[in-house]
Order: structure tokens, then sequence, then C-alpha cells
């Protein structure tokens, strides 16, 4: 799985967004360490609080289905038809990637032709962990 198949992963699930209230559609998908893949994508609510992301929603759904342990996590987004720039997991989603990926994790974020890769420890330096 190359970095670029995860990414147009993210963009095929964007497509079920749930997003009529932002109308900012999220697709993200999960690399599970035994290579499978979990997609996501967000799912909002008239009582905005309880909208999940794209990326809780991947994890989540590997979660549930006894994976513990991920090496990456592509993630789209944007408010237009295509996604043109970088959309990266909210701290919300660090904290909770982090409850299950180490530092070295990859996140992976931009457009298919376009993206860049960062670790966890970049995005979330100095992290809690019990
Ligand atoms: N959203 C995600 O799906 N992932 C993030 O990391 C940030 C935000 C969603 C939540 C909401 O449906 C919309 O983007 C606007 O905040």
């Amino acid at each position: 799985m190359t970095d670029k198949e995860l990414i147009m992963q993210a963009v095929k699930v964007r497509e079920q967004a749930y997003a009529p209230y932002s109308r900012f559609r999220v697709g993200a998908a999960l690399l599970a360490s035994d290579g499978k893949v979990y997609t996501g994508c967000n799912v909002e609510n008239a009582s905005f609080g309880i909208t999940c992301c794209a990326e809780r929603t991947a994890l989540f759904k590997a979660v549930s289905e006894g994976k513990r342990t991920f090496t990456a996590i592509a993630v789209v987004g944007g408010a237009d038809s295509a996604p043109d720039t970088d959309c990266f997991p909210c701290g919300v989603c660090r904290q909770a990637l982090c409850e299950f990926c180490g530092g070295d994790f990859r996140v992976i974020t931009g457009t298919v032709e376009n993206f860049s890769v960062f670790t966890l420890e970049e995005l979330m330096p100095h992290s809690f962990r019990m």
C-alpha cells in the first residue's frame, strides 16, 4: 500500500461524508499493521458537538474489529467538491491516534497529486499518555 493509494482511498470515502452543517467534507484511510485499510468520513449532527471526525470514524471502526496497531493514516478534506490543500487531524483526533499509535506513525495529507507526510510525533509532541 503506497501513500498515494492510501490517499486515493481517503478521497473515495470522502464521498460518504455527512456534512450538511459545515459543508466541509473529510475522508480518512487508516493503515493497520497487517496491511488492512479502514476508512472513515466525518459524520455531523444537528447537535454539533457530537460530530465525529473522519479520522476517529476510521480509528473506531478498526479498533472495534480488533485492530490495535497502525502505521499510517491519509486524510483529505475541503469545502469544495475536490480537496486541494492539506487537511490535518484536529487536536481531539491527534489525541485519539496517540492512544494506539507511536511517534513514528505517519500522517499523510494533501491531494493525490501533491501530498505531505508528517509523523505523529511532529503533530503531537509531548502527548498525554498513560
Ligand atoms: N473534521 C474532521 O473530520 N476531521 C478533522 O480532523 C477536523 C474536522 C470535520 C468535523 C466537521 O464535520 C467538519 O470537519 C468541520 O469542522
